[in-house]
């Protein structure tokens, strides 16, 4: 099946971040995710602008920025200046969701609208028609090498009709707990964009790791 696999860096070695991105280049991989937390709307802190700003020298594929931060639009200006292609946020961290995907847009970036497991799908689907990515997370949002949560699927699923019902041709992304043995059925269920973070670096061999991804994704 078709899909677009986008490794998050969350899972790398960031002591070596420039090796890592060179791995997943030769790898054949042409997106990145970037898990930005700021320990308040999720437990915990990753990395912010600088970082984003840093690795843009390095590489040329497409950053795929997943905020996870509180009002989210007071900060999209500095992500796009630091090379962000694509920025999502969460639905639950602002009440300005229309007006956060059109600063984003305003600024030349793709947007896209996420939703934690316990939100209903409707809270993005209302803006499926605006955005050029919709992401279903199927972990709590927080941390990698979690266990995919099943019950995802169906909204998966749910989303997949929406966007056929309606002839709209935002990416369907999924984040949280992917690896070589769920991936089909989430592939099945109708996603098009694949976040892998420890599926992608554990054990650090990146090409094999992201071999083993692909020929689980393949058609039976
Ligand atoms: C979790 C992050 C995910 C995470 C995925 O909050 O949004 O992108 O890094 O990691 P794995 O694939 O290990 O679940
Ligand atoms: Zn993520």
């Amino acid at each position: 099946m078709e899909y677009i696999l986008s490794p998050s860096l969350l899972a790398c070695d960031f002591s070596v971040i420039g090796e890592e991105l060179k791995q997943l280049e030769e790898a054949g991989v042409e997106w990145v995710h970037l898990d930005v937390m700021d320990g308040q709307f999720v437990e915990n802190i990753s990395f912010g602008v600088p970082f984003v700003k840093s690795i843009r020298k390095k590489t040329d594929l497409f950053f795929d920025v997943h905020l996870m931060i509180v009002e989210p639009i007071r900060f999209v200006k500095q992500f796009v200046e630091a090379g962000a292609n694509l920025i999502s946020f969460h639905v639950e961290a602002t009440d300005r969701v229309k007006e956060t995907i059109d600063k984003i847009h305003s600024l030349g970036c793709k947007a896209g609208v996420v939703c934690s497991p316990d939100t209903d799908v409707e809270e993005i689907l209302q803006y499926a028609d605006q955005v050029e990515l919709l992401l279903i997370m199927s972990v709590q949002p927080g941390f990698g090498a979690q266990t995919y949560l099943e019950y995802c699927t169906a909204k998966i699923m749910k989303v997949r009709q929406y966007l056929t019902a309606h002839g709209l041709s935002a990416w369907l992304e999924v984040d949280g707990g992917i690896n070589a043995s769920n991936l089909k059925t989430i592939l099945k269920a109708g996603a098009d964009v694949i976040v892998a973070g420890n599926a992608a670096f554990s054990g650090g061999d990146i090409v094999a790791n992201v071999k083993a991804l692909r020929e689980a994704g393949m058609p039976s």
